[in-house]
């Protein structure tokens, strides 16, 4: 497509909606290595975060704008100056900045959430758009809910917008509650009333029905010349559309939409499997694009036509979206560059000391187990290598676990809290139940454990155990990671990792514990 005309903008939203998922909650650590490979993806906006929501939010929105060099970042923002001020701020010295604001449109929100009327709701936009543009020069405005919203009202909310300096509009499906014909031709009739050459139109489509995708698709029939998606279509509730999915619709059907994306598609699997990883939310195997069953090909006469022509059964090839098809291996030949690049093409981005402490791992390793496979790597790199927690609390030091048929699991752990060792014992059901139990011993508090998961990172014998582990003390969510080729340790490691981003957490939001 040569004509910039012709281009879909993808607004990348995994570090801000995506983020806001249950259960998901990342470090300024993961967000950055989300960031960097978004930017490797080659998506045009990353919208880094909320600073106003935390002061979590906020630093990640830094770190980002100070790491990344996307085209744009983008930081979300209530009509509240305090909102607009808190993104101008965590924006600061972005290469291209934008401020991103909502405020809701229909009436259900007006009435029930805003208590606004029409015309206070048009009174704020105005001046929001307005205030944000005294601090940057690209604003987007959000309508938000805008598919349950009166249209008449929103070509009003739009052109006010417009008029006050947003050159960005976003038509959202908040609740995915739209259909795609009918949702393609109420962003065409907006666009077509507004009447505004020169801004970009956009959608936000969420996937309460399973139609966030092709209610996109379709917003692109119509004119829409940004798509806001996610990896993986992680996001609140039923999540958002997927950009792995939008992008591939797009360009294996150029024909059919007479637009694509700028995006390196051969960099999708490493993306899907790295934001995977980072935020504990599998992909389904079946999920288009980036499921390890995408281009499984099972049954007979499938492998037959397979064979014959790959065209047969498949529309896009595993290469065009970088999908390895089997596991790649490495083992204790395999030299510093083959071990460089692996990473590099799983996603990661190490700084210089992260590499050497990777690669001194990765030989441990292979002293322990013959092969080590991409699973492997990826479990410990985001367990022992990337992680930053800049105050580890407790250090796991020693631990003994004893089960024995008959009788109950015991568990002795020795943690490191401020140079002090300290060892509980505990009994329990099972030795994991036994080795939480003497943590919580050593512990000053109790958190609630909010999931727990093990899975073994290749179906190899002697695969890495990884540990997945979420913990909740007040309101406070945290994650744990923890890998090794002992999965007691791997849980133990998990559990401990929790507990130290509790302390982060609650000390970042002034919460006692
Ligand atoms: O779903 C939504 O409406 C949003 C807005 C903030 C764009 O996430
Ligand atoms: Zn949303």
């Amino acid at each position: 497509m040569g004509d910039s005309g012709e281009f879909v903008r993808v607004f990348d939203t995994t570090l801000r909606d995506g983020e806001q998922a249950a259960r998901v909650n990342l470090n300024t650590g993961e967000k950055v290595q989300i960031a960097r490979q978004l930017e490797r993806l080659r998506v045009d906006i990353i919208e880094a975060g909320f600073p106003a929501s935390s002061p979590g939010d906020f630093d990640a929105v830094r770190q980002v704008v100070a790491e990344v060099r996307p085209p744009i970042i983008a930081a979300l923002a209530r009509t509240k100056e305090q909102d607009i001020t808190a993104a101008g701020e965590a924006l600061a010295g972005a290469a291209h900045a934008r401020i991103h604001i909502f405020l809701a449109t229909s009436p259900i929100h007006m009435e029930y959430k805003l208590k606004m009327t029409k015309d206070e709701v048009l009174k704020e936009v105005g001046s929001a758009v307005k205030f944000a543009r005294g601090i940057v020069r690209d604003v987007e405005f959000s309508a938000e809910d805008a598919s349950r919203s009166e249209i008449d009202f929103l070509v009003e909310v739009f052109t006010l917008a417009i008029e006050s300096g947003a050159t960005t509009l976003n038509i959202p499906d908040t609740v995915g509650y739209a259909m795609p014909l009918e949702f393609g031709d109420f962003c065409g009739a907006i666009i077509k009333r507004v009447n505004k050459p020169g801004v970009t139109w956009s959608v936000h489509c969420h996937n309460d029905l399973g139609l966030g995708v092709a209610n996109s698709l379709s917003a692109v029939r119509s004119g829409v010349r940004q798509v806001e998606c996610t990896i993986n279509g992680l996001g609140e509730r039923a999540g958002n559309a997927s950009m792995e999915e939008i992008v591939m619709s797009l360009r294996t059907r150029s024909d059919h939409f007479g637009a694509d994306t700028r995006i390196d598609t051969t960099k999708f699997f490493s993306t899907s499997k790295l934001v995977s990883n980072l935020t504990g939310v599998l992909v389904q195997p079946n999920k288009a694009i980036v499921g390890v069953n995408a281009f499984a090909h099972e049954a007979g006469i499938h492998q037959h036509g397979m064979l014959c022509n790959r065209a047969t059964y498949e529309i896009m090839t595993p290469e065009s979206v970088g999908s390895p098809g089997t596991d790649l291996h490495l083992g204790k030949h395999s030299g510093r560059h083959a071990f460089n690049e692996r990473v590099e093409n799983l996603g990661y981005h190490m700084t210089t000391e992260q590499g050497e402490r990777a690669f001194e791992y990765f030989k441990v390793l292979c002293d322990k187990k013959k092969e080590v496979s991409d699973g492997d790597i990826e479990a410990f790199l985001t367990d022992r290598i990337i992680d930053v927690i800049p105050e580890r609390n407790y250090e796991l030091k020693d631990f003994a676990v004893t089960v024995a048929s008959g009788g109950k699991p015991t568990a002795s752990i020795t943690l490191v809290h401020k140079d002090q060792e300290i060892t509980e014992a505990a009994v329990g059901n099972g030795p994991v139940d036994a080795a939480y139990k003497a943590i919580l011993k050593i512990l000053s508090f109790e958190p609630e454990l909010a999931e727990f998961r093990i899975r073994s990172t290749s179906e190899l014998a002697d695969a890495l155990g990884e540990a997945h582990v979420i913990l909740r003390y007040k309101d406070i969510k945290a994650q744990g990671r923890g890998a090794s080729t002992d999965i007691i340790e791997a849980t133990i490691r998990a559990y401990i990792e929790a507990v130290n981003r509790l302390y982060h957490s609650a000390a970042a939001r002034e919460v006692k514990i």
